[in-house]
């Protein structure tokens, strides 16, 4: 199985950005305990702080990968070109945000990207991440 986490802009800073928010693990030591976790799943990793790169990854990934765990981050709101790149291509998207975007301010209540996706987990942290590839492992076989 093939699983790609994409994340967009500013989650590179993620352990130094408002930790109070986002938690004071970097996304790479979380990854390598992922790919720990799961050696039977190939992963890659892709994050990209400008939308088109975005947009592009998700055309590159999205006839060939089994799963795609995406956090778009401040692009989900704003995004219409990602949301039309989730309904593009063939392989399913899960969405993920590790703060509860119904929890604060309204402009974040707005998904370019729930409506394309096949489910989202939202606001339980960096096991968000996980729970979308528990998903993909053991219902998209
Ligand atoms: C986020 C929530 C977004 O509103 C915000 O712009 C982010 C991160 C999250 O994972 O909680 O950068 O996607």
């Amino acid at each position: 199985m093939h699983l790609v986490i994409i994340n967009g802009p500013n989650l590179n800073l993620l352990g130094r950005r408002e930790p109070g928010i986002y938690g004071s693990s970097s996304f790479e030591s979380f990854f390598e305990q992922l790919k720990q976790k799961h050696p039977e799943i190939r992963f890659d990793y892709f994050q990209s702080n400008i939308e088109g790169e975005l947009v592009t990854a998700l055309q590159q990934y999205g006839f060939e990968a089994d799963g795609i765990i995406l956090n778009p981050a401040a692009y989900t709101h704003t995004s219409v070109a990602i949301g039309d790149a989730i309904a593009s291509v063939n392989t399913p998207v899960v969405e993920v945000h590790i703060s509860n975007v119904h929890a604060r301010e309204d402009f974040r209540k707005i998904s370019h990207v729930s409506a394309k996706s096949a489910g989202s987990i939202i606001g339980l942290g960096l096991m968000g991440y996980e729970l979308a590839v528990q998903y993909f492992r053991d219902f998209k076989k």
